[in-house]
Parts: C-alpha cells; structure tokens; sequence
C-alpha cells in the first residue's frame, strides 16, 4: 500500500520532545553545561514569564511600551495602504494593540507564534478591538523562513519584533534572523525591532534577579520541565539562580549554579555536577544604537529611524529593506 503522503511528517522534522530531548541530552554533554532558552517556554514558564514583565525591576516592557506609545503614529504614517503587518514571536500580541490603533489600512494582521493557545486568545481579544481586521495567525517558529499566504504576495510589508527577543540570540544568529525576516517582507519591506540598550550594570542585573525571585522561580522551572518531560531527576534545590553581566559581550548571561558534588539523570543518561559548576540557560545581548545599526546593515537593512523612552532604557529600531 502507498503511504499518505500528504499526511506523513518530513523526515528531518522531529517530533517537539524529540527536539528538546536531543538538545538537553547535548547541552549538559557539553564540557560548559548549557540549556537552550526556548524551552522556558511552558505553560509554567510562560505564565512566569509574565510576571516578569510586571517586576518593578523588570524595565524592558514599560519601556518598549512607552516608546511605542510615543512614536507608533509616525512608524504608521510611513506604511502604504493595504499593507500586511507580520508579527515575530506575536504571543499575547499585546504590545501590537498600540500600532494597530494606528494603522486604518492594513491588509491583514499575521502573528507568528509557536504556541496554538497564544495565537487562540491574541486573535479572540483583536476581534473585540478591531472587529474589521483579518487575522491571518501562523502556528511556527519564526527561526525558520515562513511561507507567507499567496494573497499577501504582492502587498506591501511590515514586521515587527518587539520585546528585545533578538537579545537571546549571538550577534551571528541574530544577523542571520534580520536576514531570513528581510527575505520574508522584501521587496520593499520594513521591520520595527524592539532592542534592550546596553546600560549601568547594576540596573540590568537587577532586571534578571528580582527581589521577589520570579526570575529564579523561571530559570529553575528548566529543570523541572526536564524532570516532567524527559524523566529527568533534577533535585531542584540542588541549584540556585544567578544572573551576572559580561561586559565583554556586552549581554547578561542567567545561570543555574550547582550547590553541591552531584549526581542526575535525563532519560536513563547520566551526569555530573561539580559544586559551583553552572548550566549556562540564557544571555540576553544588549545593543547601543550604533552597534545595532551596524549588525543591521550586515543583514542587508537600512536603518531609517530609532526612538527611545524618556530615560533610554529601550530603543526601537525602525529599519528598511536594502534593495
Ligand atoms: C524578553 C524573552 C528577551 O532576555 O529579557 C526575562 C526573557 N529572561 N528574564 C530577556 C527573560 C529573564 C527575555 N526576553
């Protein structure tokens, strides 16, 4: 009998636990113990994650907020009629509200988003403000080229990629990011990319190490989704958090510390830990303007505008496609 094909998964793709399982099994293979940061995305770490952005410590969404308050008009005003507006990593689409209120002419909204119940709710909440707007959401993660509907071909773009999130990717990365978005919107397209400003260390540190622990409580929830997932053993009191800045790559780098000599394991595999020895779980690179322009022309952007909050805690870049 012919298989179905239609239905049958491609060959190189992996099932989701499959994916996370071959990483984590590779990331604490590695001499310097390290976890990719897209897995702290669960429903637990999801719903930490935001209270971390209400933290009176955590400055990065008041602060993008607060630029797009002030300047969505005039990123708006540049957009031709009839345009599409493609969000990257849309999740609740929340900050996306304050350009839309703005723009009257849109062709269509598309959030690009991995979680299905994310884009669910943004779309059910858009309707309410914005009955007249097609919503065109795509379950996928923005990392890979997404295939845009054909109708949306010849229309004009706009891409937006708020939230600093290109912070949690290596300059390189982040280059060829800014280049697979500039294939995605192009010809013609722009982009509006929310950047973290490099700042006092003190006040980013504090941003990644809370007073009220949320932050710690979300580095650690890691290591319980592996025990969950991946049968892992993780005695999570075994590790603390910790956030420091490293000024020569300009990014704070979270940490998961082991408090003592120690044993565990992922899927019957086993690994050591030295006390004092760390799992390395995210940095979250940090831009002056000029450094940020500079990466973006690397990936075939111009820069045309950047704006920031009053006291230059966040920068949004505006950007258009080099022809
Ligand atoms: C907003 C996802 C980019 O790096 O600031 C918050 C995530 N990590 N606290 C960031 C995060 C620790 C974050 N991103």
């Amino acid at each position: 009998m012919r298989p179905d094909l239609s239905r049958a998964r491609p060959a190189a793709a992996l099932h989701p636990n499959q994916e996370f399982a071959a990483s984590v099994l590779k990331g604490l293979s590695n001499p310097r113990k390290s976890l990719p940061c897209k897995y702290f995305y669960d429903a637990r770490g999801s719903e930490l994650f935001e209270q971390i952005t209400e933290l009176p410590e955590y400055y990065l969404p008041r602060a993008e907020i607060a630029v797009l308050k002030t300047h969505a008009g005039e990123l708006a005003s540049e957009m031709p009629d009839a345009a599409v507006l493609i969000e990257f990593g849309s999740g609740l689409s929340r900050k996306t509200e304050l350009l839309l209120g703005h723009m009257y002419n849109l062709r269509a909204y598309v959030p690009i988003d991995v979680s299905q119940d994310a884009l669910l709710r943004a779309k059910n909440r858009l309707r309410s403000r914005f009955p007249l707007l097609e919503v065109h959401a795509i379950a996928a993660d923005f990392c890979q080229a997404v295939p845009l509907p054909p109708a949306f071909a010849s229309c004009p773009k706009l891409g937006f990629f708020p939230g600093s999130t290109i912070g949690n990717y290596s300059p390189s990365a982040a280059a060829g990011l800014l280049r697979n978005m500039r294939d995605t919107l192009s010809p013609g397209g722009r982009i509006a990319v929310g950047v973290d400003l490099k700042k006092d260390p003190r006040t980013l540190i504090c941003a990644y190490n809370d007073a009220a622990g949320v932050t710690a409580a979300f580095n650690l929830n890691l290591l319980r989704r592996i025990n969950s997932e991946l049968e892992g053993t993780f005695d999570l009191d075994a590790f603390r958090h910790e956030a420091i800045y490293n000024p020569r790559e300009g990014r704070i780098e979270m940490h998961l510390v082991s408090k003592k000599n120690h044993a565990m394991s992922v899927l019957g595999r086993q690994f050591w830990f030295a006390a004092g020895e760390t799992i390395h779980t995210e940095n979250s690179y940090k831009y002056s303007p000029g450094q940020f322009q500079e990466l973006a022309r690397l990936a075939g952007w111009q820069p045309v505008n950047v704006w920031f909050d009053e006291q230059k805690l966040f920068s949004v870049h505006e950007l258009r496609s080099l022809p």
